[in-house]
């Protein structure tokens, strides 16, 4: 069956958030915190906001961020961090952005991750896709809880991150994954770090002996066909696996169909899903590459 689908547009909120830090934290990558209670105390794994500068037009569009983490004030959920790499337009301007100016932000949006029982919850990233994995590892392992009212999904057993990018300098905050607990495991294409190769070649490796597919879930997250090549191989292997897709969004809150991808529905016929309200996090089985 397919999961129920809840549009969050209309309960995200709408604000000028404060920039409480904005750091560098790996090659062409920023850490950002923004002070936005009504973001932080809602959001939950795989839920992303949306972005813009506020007094310009250039550009026009906001952009969508993963939530990152949340973090409280002593009292409750108030601020929440983002990290992103610069490369377009939306992401240069932003890198300039000093503590104390606003941003405009909107969220969380979207369906992210579902919670199933799991013993082995295994998180793939690919490039700055580990973003959106984060507080999926914080709450399955019982280190955190997200949401309004906060919900507490059954936790895994362990949490494995395979996580592969370019170059050694392109991780960021890798330390977040291994202080929740995470066993971290890398991949660079130009091996300085970490097995040379894709994070499929990691995945092989790391499965070598083979895979409990009743006892373990893929959570993936990072360019689209790193991410297909993901669905492949947990398919070829009968292992559950969802994806969080990074499709270009216009509005994110349903009006536009920019953010199109086909979904195939119960009886294996496909439509145009939207990733900004019906996903960005779908059924890898059921997502026509
Ligand atoms: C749900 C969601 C969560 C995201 N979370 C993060 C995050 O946590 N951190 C982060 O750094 N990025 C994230 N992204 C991606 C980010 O929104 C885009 O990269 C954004 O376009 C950057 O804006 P820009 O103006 O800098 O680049 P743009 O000028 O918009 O794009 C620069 C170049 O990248 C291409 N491009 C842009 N977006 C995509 C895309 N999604 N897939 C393939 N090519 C693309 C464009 O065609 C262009 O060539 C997320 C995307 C989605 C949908
Ligand atoms: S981004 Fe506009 S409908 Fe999804």
């Amino acid at each position: 069956m397919t999961a129920p689908v809840v549009c969050h547009a209309d309960e995200a909120a709408v604000l000028r958030a404060r920039v409480v830090s904005h750091d560098q934290v790996a090659d062409a990558t920023w850490r950002i915190r923004l002070d936005c209670p009504s973001i932080a105390a809602r959001a939950v794994s795989g839920q992303f906001a949306m972005l813009r500068l506020p007094d310009r037009c250039d550009p026009l569009l906001a952009r969508p961020f993963a939530v990152y983490d949340v973090f409280s004030d002593g009292i409750e959920p108030r601020y929440a961090d983002f990290i992103y790499l610069v490369h377009g337009r939306f992401t240069r301007a932003l890198a300039d952005v000093r503590p104390g100016d606003e941003i405009l932000a909107w969220g969380p949006l979207g369906n992210g991750f579902t919670a199933p029982t799991t013993e082995h919850l295994v998180l793939v990233a690919g490039g700055i896709g580990q973003t959106a994995l984060l507080t999926l590892a914080r709450e399955r392992l019982g280190l955190a809880r997200y949401g309004l009212p906060s919900r507490e999904p059954p936790r895994a057993g362990r949490v494995t991150l395979c996580w592969g990018a370019r170059s050694a300098g392109m991780f960021a905050c890798t330390d977040d994954f291994r202080k929740a607990g995470c066993d971290v495991h890398l991949a660079t294409l130009d091996g300085s770090t970490g097995t040379k190769g894709t994070v499929v070649d990691l995945l092989d490796q790391r499965f070598a002996a083979g895979i409990d597919r009743t006892a373990t879930h893929i959570a993936c997250c990072g360019p689209e066909p790193m991410m297909e090549a993901v669905a492949g191989w947990a398919a070829a292997r009968g292992v559950r696996c969802e994806v969080s897709l990074e499709t270009p969004m216009a509005c994110g809150i349903g009006i536009c169909f920019t953010c199109v991808a086909r979904i195939r529905d119960d009886e294996g016929n496909w439509d145009y899903r939207r990733t900004c309200v019906e996903g960005p996090v779908f059924d890898a089985s059921r997502v026509v590459w």
